[in-house]
């Protein structure tokens, strides 16, 4: 199996690299940080490729694709995993570029991702494109627009490119996880119901990913409270969710 994962310098990219090496997987690993990446790969008893690449640079990411396709063949996975989080004010000047670099990390980043895979996977007809959307792509979360935003737009992203490939054999699968014990969410200051560690997040994401399904959102308990929040009428969701917390809008280095 050769598993391609973006991101994969920590939180869950690192943990899903740890599951699929343990399972004797080749890996194609991307990150901007080579020295983090290096120590991952240092951890991993497994082939693997890494590749210092930004989401946000097409030709980077083509390139690291082509490179990875010349040595070890079409994957069989591909995981769009890198992303960003941080709150914004949507009044403060400022915070439009931060909208920016969200989007363009979590949204142009992850068709870049996916661009160089398709024609290969298409003409081998098989081929598994994950992306990592989030819980916070269901409705738009206070204090989070930028996030939210941007996974909503994965969400229908993903979406239409599932169709679009449903009769090449190249199956597309949205995950949508709540929350995960990472650097992402470890300066949250508020409580995080049904916090999953990243291995075990990872394991679960795994699983997914060898059943059929198209969408699944991680943990189950966050599914139930997914589909609850999706349901709800706008103005009780308005109610309840002017109540929750707000990230800090700080962004990560
Ligand atoms: P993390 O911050 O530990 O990892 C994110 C990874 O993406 C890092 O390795 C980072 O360097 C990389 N990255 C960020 N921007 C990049 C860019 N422009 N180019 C290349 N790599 C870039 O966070 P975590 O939690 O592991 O996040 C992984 C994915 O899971 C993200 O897409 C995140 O939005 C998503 N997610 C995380 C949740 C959580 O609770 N931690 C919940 C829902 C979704």
């Amino acid at each position: 199996m050769r598993v391609f994962i973006t991101g994969a310098s920590s939180g869950l990219g690192a943990a899903l690299a740890r599951h699929y090496a343990a399972q004797g997987a080749i890996l194609g690993l991307t990150g901007r940080d080579a020295s983090r990446l290096e120590a991952v790969r240092r951890e991993l008893a497994a082939v693997t490729e890494c590749y210092t690449a930004d989401v946000t640079d097409a030709a980077a990411m083509q390139a690291a694709a082509a490179h990875f396709i010349e040595r070890h063949g079409v994957p069989e996975i591909v995981i769009g995993n890198a992303g960003i989080s941080v709150g914004v004010d949507c009044a403060d000047a400022e915070d439009l570029a931060v909208l920016d670099r969200v989007l363009r990390t979590n949204v142009t980043g992850l068709a870049a991702t996916f661009q160089p895979f398709i024609a290969p996977m298409r003409r081998r007809g098989s081929g598994n494109l994950v992306g990592i959307a989030s819980v916070a792509g269901l409705r738009g979360l206070p204090g989070s627009a930028a996030y939210s935003g941007a996974k909503a737009a994965a969400i229908a992203w993903l979406e239409s490119l599932r169709v679009e490939l449903q009769r090449d054999g190249v199956r597309v699968l949205t995950v949508c996880p709540g929350f995960i014990d990472t650097p992402m969410t470890r300066v949250n200051p508020y409580r995080m119901p049904f916090l999953l560690h990243a291995d075990e997040a990872a394991r679960r994401i795994a699983a997914i990913i060898r059943s059929r399904k198209r969408y699944a959102i991680v943990p189950w308990q966050m599914a139930l409270v997914g589909r609850l929040m999706r349901l709800l009428p706008n103005a009780i969701y308005d109610r309840l969710a002017r109540r929750a917390p707000h990230k800090p809008r700080k962004l990560p280095t």
